[in-house]
C-alpha cells in the first residue's frame, strides 16, 4: 500500500483535539492547518537540494536551496482550502491550482466545475490536498487530471483517511503517495469516515 500514516506525537495530539465534538471553528480550523503544515514537511522530505556559497558574516559560506523541481498544492475544493495556508506555511512560493468537484446525484459521481491549473505542472510536484479520503472518488477524479495536464509526481495530504478510499486510490493510481494523519476504521452507510473528523467543510468554514 503507498500510504503513510505519520504517527508524529504532535500530529496524534492535535488530532486528538480535532475529533472533539464540540470544537469550534477557530480552533478546528488552526488544527487542520497545523496538520497540514506537518504532512507537508513529511511529503517533502525527498526534495533534491543544491549547494551554492553566499557571503557569509565571516565569508563564504556554502549554504543549500531546494533545487529542480518546484511545486504546486492542489486543494479541492472547498474543504482542501482549509490545509491551503498550513502547506504554504512551510512552501511560500508554491502555486497553486485549484480543482472544484460536486458530487452528482444521479450518477453519484464527482462532477467537475472548476479546473484551474498552474500551466507547467508537468515540471512540479503536485500536493493535492484535501482533508477527508472517504470513498477515494474525488482524489481519483483529481489524479486523473493531473495527470491528463502532464503531472508525474503526484502525492496526496490528507487529514484523515478510511481504509476504503486508500484501497481505491492505491488500485487505480499506485505511484501516489498518501500522507495521513491517521488510517481511520471504516466508513459509515451515509459514507463518512469512522470515527473521523464529521463534515470537515463545514467544521473549517462554520457552516450547516
Ligand atoms: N467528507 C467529510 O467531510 N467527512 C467525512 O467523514 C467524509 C467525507
Amino acid at each position: 500500500m503507498n500510504v503513510q500514516e505519520i504517527r508524529h506525537p504532535l500530529i496524534r495530539h492535535k488530532l486528538g483535539l480535532m475529533r472533539r465534538a464540540e470544537i469550534s471553528t477557530k480552533n478546528f480550523r488552526e488544527l487542520a492547518q497545523e496538520v497540514a503544515a506537518l504532512l507537508t514537511y513529511e511529503a517533502t522530505q525527498d526534495l533534491a537540494v543544491e549547494s551554492y556559497t553566499i557571503d557569509g558574516w565571516c565569508g563564504d559560506v556554502e549554504v543549500e536551496k531546494l533545487s529542480g523541481k518546484k511545486i504546486t498544492v492542489v486543494p479541492i475544493l472547498r474543504a482542501g482550502l482549509g490545509m491551503l495556508d498550513g502547506v504554504l506555511s512551510l512552501i511560500p512560493s508554491a502555486k497553486v491550482s485549484v480543482i472544484g468537484l460536486a458530487r452528482n446525484e444521479e450518477t453519484l459521481e464527482a462532477d467537475t466545475y472548476l479546473e484551474k491549473l498552474v500551466g507547467d505542472i508537468n515540471q512540479r510536484m503536485a500536493l493535492i490536498i484535501d482533508p477527508m479520503l472517504a470513498t477515494g472518488g474525488s482524489m481519483v477524479a483529481t489524479i486523473e487530471m493531473l495527470k491528463k495536464a502532464g503531472a508525474r509526481d503526484i502525492r496526496a495530504l490528507v487529514l484523515v483517511a478510511a481504509p476504503e478510499g486508500i484501497e481505491r486510490v492505491n488500485r487505480s493510481h499506485p505511484d501516489v503517495c498518501i500522507y495521513t494523519a491517521s488510517v481511520d476504521q471504516r466508513l459509515n452507510e451515509q459514507g463518512y469516515i469512522i470515527p473521523g473528523l464529521g463534515d470537515a467543510g463545514d467544521k473549517i468554514f462554520g457552516t450547516k
